[in-house]
């Protein structure tokens, strides 16, 4: 039986952090409300592209596997915030890395874009179709923000991070997966402006009108990642008690907690950092996995719940069994381009070219 352990881990986090008390100079909002709604303190706003975030998260993966880009045989790239929708993301990274004999895709489905990526990957490498992988989970999401409207623009953030898995004979990697889509509600969640369906000229492509049903999110989103960690635990005959440490979608410690309530898990044993970064949609998982690690969370050997939900409203959990190896073999010395602006300047920049293009438009 083959399986695909993962062997690598990087993450990269862009520099400029927003707090709540940033965030209500150009918002009618408080930090009380925002900590007490979704347990967020603070967000990163990038001042580069994604492809340039994910470039330094897989240069730290592969370091931390020990692998050259040349020796992968495929990338998989989980975002829904490409900078082009045409070439894809992943052949950007190929280029970036010199990744030359691998394949490159891109996954879209939103904030699972990553576990989707890693079943895709997962499923390749068991088939025997390609031997060592990179899955990345990114976003650059705040371009694509609607700085005005406060129900959205306090929740979300930039990063990514990378993960290498590699064939191997011993029982690592994914055991079990569950994923799905509830369909019926796609409607909760639409970023209008993103499409071609709005290239119509009537419209800046880019400058997008979120709409977001909240409360209908967080309903679904807890029955959903419940219902897939609870089917993913009976598929291998587990009990949340033979969990070591579940790391969830990070989109509002709310739904963590009534998630983990669900499951009768205690808090110990759920890693969370929402209020670091906000949710990071397609990068929360890899970055809480890769900090997971950093903070010693990890055991060698430990089995991980990996449950999320993103717009769609795409679902699902993945039961990870972690190899015994917790510890990088190596790391990369690859950085990010300095950034010369605060991230309340990044902000008002975007606001300010939002209003412009608004504006201007036909
Ligand atoms: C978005 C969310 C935090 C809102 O929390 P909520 O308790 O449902 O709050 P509501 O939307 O009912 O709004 C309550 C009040 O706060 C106000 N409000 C909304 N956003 C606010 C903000 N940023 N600052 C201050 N007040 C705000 C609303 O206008 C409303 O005021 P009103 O009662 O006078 O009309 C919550 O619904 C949530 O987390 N949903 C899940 C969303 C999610 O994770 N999406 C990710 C998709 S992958």
């Amino acid at each position: 039986m083959q399986y695909a352990a993962v062997t690598g881990w990087g993450k990269c986090l862009p520099p400029a952090v927003l707090t709540n008390a940033e965030l209500a100079t150009v918002l009618p909002t408080d930090d009380e409300w925002i900590v007490s709604r979704t347990g967020i303190k603070e967000r990163r706003i990038s001042h580069v592209r994604l492809e340039e975030l994910a470039y330094v998260a897989a240069s730290r993966a592969l370091a931390a596997a020990g692998l050259q880009a040349a020796d992968l045989d495929l990338i998989v790239f989980g975002t829904c915030s490409f900078d082009d929708q045409v070439p894809n993301q992943s052949s950007g990274l190929q280029l970036r890395l010199g990744a030359m004999s691998a394949a490159a895709m891109d996954v879209n489905t939103a904030c699972t874009s990553f576990l989707y990526a890693l079943s895709t990957a997962t499923a390749m490498i068991r088939s025997g179709v390609v031997q060592r992988a990179l899955v990345v989970g990114g976003e650059v999401i705040t371009p694509l923000m609607d700085w005005t409207n406060r129900n959205v623009a306090v929740l979300f953030g930039d990063g990514c991070a990378a993960v290498v898995l590699e064939a191997s004979d011993t029982e690592q990697g994914v055991l079990a997966e569950k994923l799905g889509c509830d369909a019926a509600a796609r409607g909760t969640l639409v970023i209008q402006g993103m499409g071609s369906r709005y290239a119509d000229f009537e419209r800046r492509l880019g400058v997008t009108d979120w709409v977001f049903e909240g409360q209908e999110i967080f309903k679904r989103a807890v029955v959903g990642m419940s219902e897939a960690s609870a089917a993913v635990l009976a598929a291998k005959g587990l009990t949340a008690a033979d969990l070591d440490l579940v790391v969830p979608h990070q989109a509002n410690l709310r739904i963590i907690e009534a998630v983990a309530r669900r499951a009768g898990l205690p808090a110990e044993r759920v890693f969370t950092n929402v209020h670091r970064y906000g949710n990071m949609s397609a990068a929360t998982v890899p970055v809480a996995l890769v900090e997971a690690l950093e903070e010693g969370r990890v055991p060698p050997n430990g089995l991980l719940l990996l449950p999320a939900f993103g717009a769609g409203l795409t679902w699902c959990a993945h039961l990870l069994r972690w190899g015994p190896r917790v510890l990088p073999l190596a790391q990369s010395e690859v950085q990010l381009p300095p950034c010369e602006h605060t991230a309340l300047e990044l902000v008002k920049s975007l606001i300010s070219r939002r209003a412009a293009a608004v504006g201007t438009a036909v």
